[in-house]
């Protein structure tokens, strides 16, 4: 098959620590433009499938591409440049607290552009509007809600207006009023930059909004892959199991759903880990 739409490909990669092989021979292709959510329990390597993307981890065995470019090949100045054209948003949103939300955002730009002041003040202030936060310029980090620093991050994140964004855990400590908020957000920016997406989530319901393609990853393999529907219709147990839970719904949303069903959700988060 022709590579020339896919964003990312992974070509049979296999990655362990010591003893212990977190992904074994996974391949997966993300289309240009589109979203891929990966679901898998807690310590399946889906954080470590992001840095392998960003070139922060090396595989053991197999090929990892970006927009084509197979970045093992790349030198530490390639792999920079490669790294420009992909945003990320790490797992536990890591601002910098002694920078203000602006200075955040203006991190980037100082560092991989020659943007004058001006030009940095502009950018900066057009990022925060897309992601609702264009009145707290001078905040302060620790003075922000949850939501609001998971905005400010993915703000920074698409400071270098990259073509492949990389976001760990959205809605991790997060009500279900503002997850659906930041769900928003991205699909708003897959539609209108059509960026390409790889959103790592266990939050089920945000996978179904986001995603174009679901993973779901278990025991160093990809479990299942394919849509939503496609997903629902799985006969395999894990697969279903997954895509019954209902992290960000009231207990009360759905009527038509039994007592019991919504105890058996509430307990696998609590078995899958769900983070703060
Ligand atoms: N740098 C590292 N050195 C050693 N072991 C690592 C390293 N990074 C990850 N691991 C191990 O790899 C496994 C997968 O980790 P990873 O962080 O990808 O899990 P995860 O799927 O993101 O889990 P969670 O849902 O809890 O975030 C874990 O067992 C972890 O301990
Ligand atoms: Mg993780």
């Amino acid at each position: 098959m022709s590579t020339a739409d896919q964003a990312i490909r992974f070509d049979t990669v296999s990655k362990s620590f010591g003893d212990g092989r977190v992904l074994d021979r996974v391949s997966f292709d993300v289309a240009r433009g589109s979203a891929c959510c990966i679901m898998g329990r807690s310590g399946t390597g889906k954080s470590v499938t992001l840095k392998l993307l960003l070139g922060l981890l090396k595989p053991d065995e197999g090929r990892i591409y970006v927009n084509d470019v197979e970045i093992e090949t790349l030198n530490s100045a390639g792999l920079v440049e490669v790294r420009k054209t992909m945003g990320f948003l790490f797992q536990y949103s890591a601002l910098f607290d002694s920078l203000s939300v602006a200075e955040n955002v203006a991190f980037p730009l100082r560092r991989h552009t020659r943007m004058s002041e001006a030009e940095i003040a502009d950018s900066v202030r057009e990022r925060l509007a897309e992601v609702g936060l264009e009145g707290e310029l001078d905040k302060m980090p620790l003075d922000l809600s949850g939501g609001m620093r998971k905005r400010v991050g993915l703000a920074r994140a698409l400071a270098l207006k990259p073509s492949i964004l990389l976001v760990d855990e959205p809605s991790s400590g997060l009500d279900p009023i503002t997850t659906r908020e930041i769900d928003k957000l991205l699909m708003d920016l897959k539609a209108s930059s059509k960026t390409t997406m790889v959103v790592v989530t266990h939050n089920v319901p945000s996978a179904r909004r986001i995603g174009d393609q679901l993973l779901v990853l278990h025991k160093g393999h990809i479990l299942a892959q394919g849509t939503a529907e496609e997903l629902d219709q799985s006969k395999d147990e894990i697969v279903q199991q997954f895509m019954t839970l209902a992290t960000d719904e009231p207990a009360n949303a759905s009527p038509t759903r039994s007592a019991s069903a919504i105890g058996r959700s509430h307990k696998k988060e609590v078995e899958y880990g769900v983070q703060g």
